[in-house]
């Protein structure tokens, strides 16, 4: 969590003003940061969690054990979740939890299935 938050400074978000770090745990341990990527043609922006999933997958990862997300701007912790197109991204690489946290000290943990029941998949 504290590093999703740290990352999440590095956020680039001019236009909400909503900064968010997403950490991505791969199943081999190794860790990969992402954050917003906002753009003046707003739709082209990317989620912090896509950024990580995308720099996970293209080092080789194909499973994610956990994700960790600080929305470090959220009016509170629930507000603080991923939207549910970064749920669907997320869903592709079978995570087993997921962590979130706003600015402050509180954070929770839910498994991947709280978050997406009856996902699709192929
Ligand atoms: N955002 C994320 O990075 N992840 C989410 O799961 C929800 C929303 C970003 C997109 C946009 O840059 C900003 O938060 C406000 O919607």
């Amino acid at each position: 969590m504290e590093r999703a938050r740290a990352v999440a400074q590095l956020a680039y978000a001019p236009y909400s003003k909503f900064r968010v770090g997403a950490v991505v745990l791969s199943d081999d341990g190794r860790v990969f940061d992402g954050v917003n990527v906002e753009n003046a043609a707003h739709p082209s922006a990317n989620c912090a969690e896509a950024t990580a999933v995308g720099s996970a997958v293209t080092a080789g990862v194909r499973k994610i054990a956990a994700v960790a997300v600080a929305c470090i701007d959220a009016r509170s912790i629930d507000h603080a979740y991923p939207c549910g197109r970064c749920r669907q991204i997320l869903s592709e690489f079978n995570p087993e939890e997921v962590y979130v946290t706003d600015g402050g000290a509180e954070f929770r943990r839910h498994s991947f299935d709280e978050l997406l029941p009856f996902r699709f998949s192929l």
